[in-house]
């Protein structure tokens, strides 16, 4: 049986009899878009006459290829300097739509390079989608030329809180240095063209209305107490800092989202929507009059509301609104998708509300959380999710009927960075946790834990190559 070492594991691929001798096979092999296959299969065949790549689409023929270049790491050296590649029959496709990664640039910034290099690790585990977490209270990272002060102002904290943040803390701890940093309109162009090479779609995220703090400090008119200045949030954790819910904020963000829309060609934008505090707004006599006048019964109803006005932006360019399970409960428009964090239970209930749903439970994916033992790990924000449990994650929750289940379009990993300050922190919380994660979003066959190790194993050079830190194996 020859080291045949593919991450994620193609859905059939049968080794067959013989090799194939070649002076140079990636070169050397053959490859159609073809008709008789469904848009996103493809198929491998090599045989000892040669090799041949089939695919239902452009965007399935690169998926066949990422996969023909890992196999041809089992290839071994032959006779005059040709090498001999395994006889084998792939027959591939996704199980899932959505195979995303979420990168938070906003609680730390990342620079673009690393971006690229993040892109290149999606596209080796034939994963499709970059969620970009461009704004939150800590930062705001996105050019924006309608309202220049949201990254003179918004992009940079003049520090940021030491160690771990607990409940109810009142008091911190900070390090004294300035953090920040944006991506330009060029810069953005940049990732998402580097990523449609790659069959990537960048999904930005606007995060609103809570989340807000940085925009607030640029423009204190957003907020709900104008009179008092706020800096960009130097501690982690929830703002009850949020929006104003004023026809002028309606407008602005209005404003910011149609150059959002100019940037990113993504069909999907994504609203945020999660951990969005009322508290102000029961306080604010602007927003107790909107509260009135749209005859709503309570306070937190008013998310609601501001999310569809501003979603009429979206609309009008045919764009879907994308949000955290939080706005199931906001009365948000039928047709926009749900990332289930909290749990997969409010991924079940998303799908039973009728909503196209993106799993992406805390329990299961959520990268920021510990690998190892929190004594010898560098500092997270707590919880336990070992490669393992990665690679146990089962996408669709047990008991849903076949049509709710449709309407699960796909699964997610998230990597928040109050605790990644760079680059280095960021790739070993995410690898090798990504690789098991792709085996379940492409809906690879489960083997054992054990199998998976052997296969990922030689997968790490990969990784290496491209330039991105990894958690080396235990
Ligand atoms: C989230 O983790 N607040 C979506």
């Amino acid at each position: 049986m020859p080291d045949i070492a593919i991450v994620p594991a193609p859905r059939e691929l049968t080794v067959t009899e013989g090799q194939w001798i070649s002076e140079d096979p990636a070169a050397d092999a053959v490859r159609t878009v073809v008709e008789n296959l469904g848009e996103t299969e493809y198929r491998i065949d090599v045989t000892p006459d040669g090799a041949r790549l089939s695919a239902g689409s452009e965007d399935a023929l690169r998926h066949a290829e990422t996969t023909y270049e890992q196999l041809l790491d089992a290839a071994v050296p032959a006779e005059d300097g040709k090498v001999a590649v395994p006889a084998v029959r792939i027959a591939d496709a996704p199980r899932f739509g959505w195979r995303g990664m979420m990168l938070d640039v906003a609680r730390h910034f990342m620079p673009k390079d690393f971006v690229l290099k993040v892109l290149d690790v999606i596209a080796l585990h034939r994963l499709n989608v970059l969620h970009l977490h461009l704004t939150d209270d800590q930062g705001w990272r996105v050019q924006i030329d309608a309202y220049p002060r949201l990254t003179e102002i918004g992009a940079w904290r003049d520090q940021s809180m030491v160690g771990k943040m607990t409940h109810h803390q009142t008091e911190f701890e900070y390090d004294g240095q300035r953090h920040g940093g944006f991506y330009t309109k060029d810069d953005l162009r940049e990732i998402v063209a580097y990523a449609a090479e790659r069959g990537i779609t960048v999904v930005p995220e606007i995060d609103l209305p809570g989340h807000m703090q940085a925009a607030i400090a640029a423009y204190p008119e957003l907020g709900n107490f104008p009179d008092t200045q706020l800096g960009v949030r130097q501690i982690w954790g929830i703002s009850d800092d949020v929006l104003n819910v004023n026809d002028e904020t309606v407008e602005f963000v209005r404003t910011v989202l149609r150059e959002v829309l100019e940037i990113f060609p993504s069909p999907y934008i994504h609203l945020g929507g999660d951990e969005c505090p009322s508290v102000q707004w029961t306080e604010a006599d602007a927003a107790q009059k909107r509260q009135a006048e749209l005859g709503l019964t309570e306070a937190g109803q008013l998310q609601g509301w501001f999310t569809a006005q501003v979603a009429e932006v979206l609309a009008e360019e045919g764009r879907r609104l994308v949000g955290w399970d939080e706005m199931v409960e906001t009365d948000c428009p039928k047709d926009a998708v749900i990332m289930a964090w909290r749990s997969a239970e409010r991924g079940e209930i998303a799908v039973k509300a009728g909503h196209e749903t993106v799993m992406a439970p805390c329990e299961s994916v959520y990268f920021d959380y510990y690998q190892g033992d929190p004594k010898t790990e560098p500092l997270a924000i707590g919880n336990f999710i070992p490669l393992e449990k990665v690679y146990d994650f089962e996408v669709i929750p047990a008991g849903l009927s076949a049509e709710e289940e449709a309407r699960i379009v796909g699964t997610q990993c998230q990597i928040w960075t109050e605790y990644m300050e760079g680059p280095e922190q960021v790739g070993y919380m995410l690898l090798p946790r990504l690789s098991a994660f792709a085996e379940r979003a492409w809906g690879s066959p489960k083997t054992s834990y054990d199998e998976f190790l052997t296969r990922l194993r030689p997968h790490l050079a990969r990784i290496e190559a491209i330039g991105v830190n990894y958690r080396p194996l235990d």
